[in-house]
């Protein structure tokens, strides 16, 4: 290894170290499973921390793009200090296909992937609030 390739892993070993979550653990409290206790008339808190998951358009290779926001009918989770959604799983037919780990402020909760659904039946997502624990919800892929 040459020195310069030398200063390279060293450059990003030291950029590795430094992508730590700005967040400190402690401020996640709960990590209990929630849901929607009455899906005939659900809660304000409850659409606040439900996933929507959004089947887009095809590409030509075949992949739809697939994005989950965290609130349903246009209510959307805050993302302030001490509370935010810090992770969102999407799972097709309860394998996962991608997650995202969200930053409290800078970023709120939102997921989006290309997915091959042609094999898919069920999308599911969980989105994990650090003050309200988890919320799943799902959909057909027809
Ligand atoms: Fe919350």
């Amino acid at each position: 290894m040459e020195r310069r390739d030398a200063l390279k892993v060293a450059a990003l070993a030291v950029l590795s170290t430094t992508v730590a979550s700005a967040y400190d653990e402690k401020l996640i409290v709960n990590k209990q499973a929630m849901g929607i206790k009455d899906p005939t008339n659900p809660t304000e808190l409850e659409l606040k921390h439900s996933p929507e998951i959004t089947i887009g358009a095809v590409d030509k290779s075949g992949f739809a793009l697939v994005e989950v926001n965290i609130g349903q009918k246009g209510v959307i989770h805050p993302s302030v200090e001490n509370h935010w959604i810090y992770e969102i799983t999407l799972l097709g037919d309860e394998q996962k296909i991608a997650t995202v780990t969200l930053e409290p402020k800078t970023s709120r909760g939102y997921l989006a992937t290309h997915v091959d659904t042609k094999t898919i039946k069920t999308l599911t997502a969980i989105s994990r609030c650090n003050l309200h624990g988890y919320y799943t919800s799902s959909i057909n892929v027809s």
